[in-house]
């Protein structure tokens, strides 16, 4: 079994400035899921930082570092589902969905905390054992 853990903390305003100065930032970064949860409450920023936070945690866990990443428009392939319950869970998509595939992740818990002003989040990753002489991966040929 292997852990992978990422946390990551943010300013809520800086979510909040860069929503308002740049529409696309929001469509790149937020699913409509995401979107539509965030803005459905008196005030989305603090729920919006969190996930943006959610996303950044869950590149750290995989040891992505976002100058390997590539476009901005991955984090959309990193989603936080709520449930009726407001429990949040993380859904991969995509190229970041391979990545778990190859990391043989098999379960994957999230939890996020705001204020107005700070939002945190941390991501744990649960992963079976890889084969030996498997790399566990970095920014590079990771999509
Ligand atoms: C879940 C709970 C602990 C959140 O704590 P909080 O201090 O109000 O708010 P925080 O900023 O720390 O956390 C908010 C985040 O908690 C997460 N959350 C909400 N309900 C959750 C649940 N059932 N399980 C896990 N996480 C949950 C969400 O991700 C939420 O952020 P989001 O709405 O942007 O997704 C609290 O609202 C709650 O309902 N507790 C239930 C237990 C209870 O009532 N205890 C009181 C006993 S005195």
């Amino acid at each position: 079994m292997r852990i992978y853990q990422g946390v990551d903390l943010i300013e809520v305003d800086r979510v909040k400035d860069a929503c308002e100065r740049h529409a696309a930032f929001g469509e790149d970064i937020f699913t409509e899921g995401e979107t539509a949860y965030c803005r459905a409450r008196p005030d989305p920023y603090p729920h919006l930082a969190g996930r943006f936070a959610v996303k950044e945690a869950c590149l750290k866990a995989f040891g992505l570092g976002m100058g390997g990443f590539g476009a901005t428009g991955k984090f959309r392939e990193i989603e936080v589902e709520s449930a009726p319950s407001g429990k949040p869970t993380l859904r991969l998509h995509g190229s970041m969905e391979r990545i778990g595939k190859r990391r043989r992740i098999r379960q994957a818990t999230v939890s996020i905390s705001h204020t107005p002003a700070h939002a945190v989040a941390t991501v744990i990753l649960l992963g079976d054992d890889l084969p030996p002489g498997a790399a566990e991966g970095g920014a590079s040929g990771e999509e």
